[in-house]
C-alpha cells in the first residue's frame, strides 16, 4: 500500500522532529532519592472539642435540616492535648471537616490533619480520613504526613472519653510508619 504522500515531506519530518522534542521535554529528568530508617511508633494524644462559647472550635458551615444531620458540613479546629484533662499540655491542633454523609444513620466522612506545634513532633503533620458515627469509636487511615513524619502511613484509632452538649474529648491512639532522613538513618 502506497504512503501518504506528504509522508516524506520537509514539513513532515519537520512535525516528527517537534512531535519528539515535545515528548522529550514533557517529563522532567527523574533521580531516585534514599530513604532512612522506618519506624513505627504508638502513641496517645486527647482531642479536645468545643461546641459552645467564645472558645468554641467547631462550626456548623451548612445545616440542611434532614434527617441524621444528612448534607451537613463542619468545619473543626480542635485542641490537641496530652491528657483528657482541659488543663493538660498543649501538642497541636486537629483541623478538619466533617461531612455528613449518611441516609441511615448520623455518620461523617472527616479528613483531618493533625498539625503538632510542640514536643518532639513539632512542625510535623498527620493526614488522616475516614468515616465516624454515632458510636465515638472509629478507625481511619493515616495517608500522609510532613516534617518528623515523612512518607507516613497508618492508623489512628479513637474514641470518646466524654461528651456533651458544650464539646467533647476523644483519645487517639496514633499508629504510625515512616522513614527518618537519611542524614538521621546514619548516626546512631
Ligand atoms: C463561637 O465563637 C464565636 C467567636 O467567639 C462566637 O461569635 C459564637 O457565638 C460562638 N458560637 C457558639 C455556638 O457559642
Ligand atoms: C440546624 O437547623 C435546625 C433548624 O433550624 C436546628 O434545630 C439545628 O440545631 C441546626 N443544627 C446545627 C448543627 O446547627
Amino acid at each position: 500500500m502506497a504512503s501518504s504522500p506528504h509522508s516524506s515531506s520537509p514539513i513532515h519530518h519537520l512535525l516528527v522532529f517537534f512531535l519528539l522534542f515535545a515528548a522529550a521535554t514533557a517529563f522532567p529528568v527523574t533521580s531516585e532519592f534514599e530513604l532512612g530508617i522506618q519506624k513505627r511508633i504508638h502513641f496517645r494524644v486527647y482531642f479536645h472539642e468545643t461546641f459552645l462559647g467564645p472558645d468554641n472550635t467547631t462550626v456548623t458551615v451548612v445545616n440542611m435540616s434532614l434527617p441524621y444531620t444528612f448534607g451537613d458540613i463542619d468545619i473543626f479546629d480542635a485542641v490537641l492535648r496530652v491528657g483528657s484533662d482541659a488543663s493538660s499540655t498543649v501538642v497541636g491542633r486537629a483541623q478538619g471537616a466533617g461531612f455528613h454523609m449518611s441516609q441511615q444513620e448520623e455518620a461523617s466522612l472527616i479528613p483531618l490533619v493533625l498539625v503538632f506545634t510542640a514536643g518532639e513532633f513539632a512542625d510535623s503533620t498527620l493526614t488522616a480520613i475516614g468515616r465516624l458515627d454515632a458510636s465515638g469509636k472509629a478507625e481511619r487511615a493515616i495517608v500522609g504526613g510532613t516534617g518528623v513524619f515523612q512518607y507516613a502511613w497508618g492508623k489512628l484509632a479513637s474514641e470518646l472519653v466524654t461528651s456533651s452538649v458544650e464539646g467533647l474529648v476523644a483519645a487517639f491512639d496514633v499508629y504510625v510508619i515512616y522513614y527518618t532522613d537519611v542524614g538521621r538513618s546514619a548516626s546512631p
